[in-house]
């Protein structure tokens, strides 16, 4: 490392150890470390568990960059006890983890395992005891397999049903300590990567002649799949409003993943183009969720391939939140697709939107890249986000549920350096004073913010290439944990100020 480097490096990290606390945001302010379960739990023949389609499209070649796939992961099912307790010497007040469908029923519906309930249980108990609250997610991608072989999994509108009956046992059994309820997982990157560039489970397409899917039809299927997703959180939610909020009395949200586009120029087809870009990725949700309809730019350009609400299902999805959860990690520029090319050649449901994303203006890219190539760090994009939210939807209460850079899993680097994680350090303090101006110079309704992650876990296509973690996970000794340098930083972030009384 060179002199310089660790100047910049100390003098930055002193000026935002002081810069940022705890206290500077709104009281009761939710701090807290996000996962999944498939790709943290492992053990995924133990309890009774039944498969899922991330479990099939794994051994599937080709689908994982480094033929890995999550059948151990970081063994969070046997290490849960000894996780939360590095939550805790962070000083987190929260942690958000998803269920796995297939532990609770592993044929996708019938009568609850008992197993995977006990394991629930346990987690969520253990947690309690630490103090640190559960935001738990249903569905975090890993769907069942048995309902994709019974029926087609997302595209058939059986499944809403499947999925009510899935919530609700969930609210029963865990709901008397959950007050946090997140149903899906970024819905839109499931639909694109699953249904339209088929990369992600379940792992359909039709682009470019079928040559990566067998099966698939990318210009309908994300818009059914999407389409089924929103009723099926929507019943989730009037179940619990009608059944358990009384009671329990919890929150039901969702959390969906969005960049923030900005227009690549200040002529009018490119502000219009980021705006369609918004459109298609969180208002493709957001806007049924609080309008009760698709944005009118997607009923333009997908037409009839866009499914249509009634005017009753219109009345129960509109309004069915009590919080806007948002994924974000990175920012594009976007303009106007005018020759329509992409549109012939993919001919999908991602193209519709005519737009052309770019991470390069006049050369220069728009931000340093983190190691995933899609993760280029604009910490204002993190602002401008919130504020269109505050503008477009009135103000709703948002939770960052995810939020977080990696590094490379190079083979050969020293333990030493990779602990140092100077960049993520930066990453978070300027993420989060971009996320403190929103709420305090533009008054955005916002109540929690999560790392994405505790540990470095496995990421899907990239499998164990990169890591996303607070804790270094050293995959070659029995998946230790060692906190990096940020785990130091949250902690000092995160830490009560005494408060001296002076007389
Ligand atoms: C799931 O389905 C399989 C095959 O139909 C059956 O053998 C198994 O008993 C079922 N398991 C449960 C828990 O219902
Ligand atoms: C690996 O770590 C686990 C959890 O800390 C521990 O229970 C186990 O004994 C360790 N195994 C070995 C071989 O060190």
């Amino acid at each position: 490392m060179g002199v310089l480097t660790l100047v910049h490096i100390l003098i930055s990290f002193t000026v935002c150890a002081e810069a940022l606390r705890r206290a500077d945001f709104p009281p009761g302010f939710v701090f807290g470390t996000a996962s999944s379960a498939y790709q943290y739990e492992g053990a995924v023949n133990e309890g009774q568990r039944g498969p899922t389609i991330w479990d099939t499209i794994t051994r599937r070649p080709g689908r994982v960059i480094d033929f890995s796939n999550a059948d151990v992961a970081v063994d969070h099912y046997h290490r849960y006890k000894e996780d939360v307790d590095l939550m805790k010497d962070i000083g987190m007040d929260a942690y958000r983890f998803s269920i796995s469908w297939s532990r609770i029923f592993p044929n996708g519906t019938g009568e609850p395992n008992v197993e995977g309930l006990n394991y629930y249980n346990s987690l969520i108990d253990a947690l309690l005891d630490k103090g640190i609250q559960p935001y738990v997610t249903l569905f975090h991608w890993d769907l069942p397999q048995a309902l994709e072989d019974r029926y087609g999994g997302w595209l058939n509108s059986q499944i809403v049903d499947d999925f009510v009956h899935y919530a609700s046992t969930c609210f029963k059994e865990f709901g008397d300590r959950v007050k946090h309820w997140i149903t899906f997982n970024e819905p839109h990157n499931f639909a694109i990567e699953g249904y339209d560039l088929g990369i992600q489970a379940p792992g359909r397409c039709s682009i470019l002649a079928h040559m990566f899917c067998r099966e698939g039809e990318s210009s309908t299927e994300p818009y059914i799949v999407a389409h089924n997703i929103l009723l099926a959180h929507t019943g989730a939610f009037h179940t619990y409003k009608q059944r358990f909020k009384n009671e329990q009395g919890g929150l039901i949200g969702i959390a969906l993943d969005s960049k923030w586009y900005e227009p690549l120029s200040d002529v009018d087809e490119d502000t219009e183009a980021a705006a369609r870009a918004m459109d298609f990725e969180l208002g493709w949700f957001l806007d049924p969720l609080m309008f009760g309809h698709y944005p009118p730019s997607m009923q333009k350009l997908a037409g009839d391939r866009l499914p249509q609400f009634s005017t009753q299902a219109s009345k129960l999805v509109s309004g069915s939140l009590d919080f806007v959860g948002i994924n974000h990690y990175t920012t594009l520029y976007a303009r106007n697709d005018r020759m329509r090319i992409r549109k012939l050649i993919m001919n999908d449901a991602s193209t519709d939107a005519a737009v052309i994303p770019t991470a390069y203006r006049h050369g220069k890219k728009i931000g340093e890249m983190a190691a995933s190539r899609w993760l280029h760090i604009v910490p204002w994009g993190m602002f401008k986000l919130m504020k269109h939210i505050k503008e477009k939807y009135g103000n709703p209460p948002v939770i960052v549920t995810e939020n977080g850079m990696d590094e490379s899993n190079l083979p050969f680097s020293r333990l030493e350096s990779v602990l140092q994680d100077y960049k993520r350090i930066q990453y978070h303090n300027d993420y989060m004073s971009n996320l403190l101006d929103a709420i305090r110079k533009e008054g955005c309704n916002v109540h929690g913010y999560f790392v994405w992650s505790l540990l470095d876990n496995w990421e899907w296509n990239s499998g164990y290439t990169v890591r996303f973690g607070l804790y270094y996970v050293d995959y070659n000794n029995n998946l230790t944990r060692i906190p990096k340098a940020s785990v130091e930083w949250f902690s000092q972030v995160l830490a009560q100020t005494q408060k001296t009384a002076i007389m």
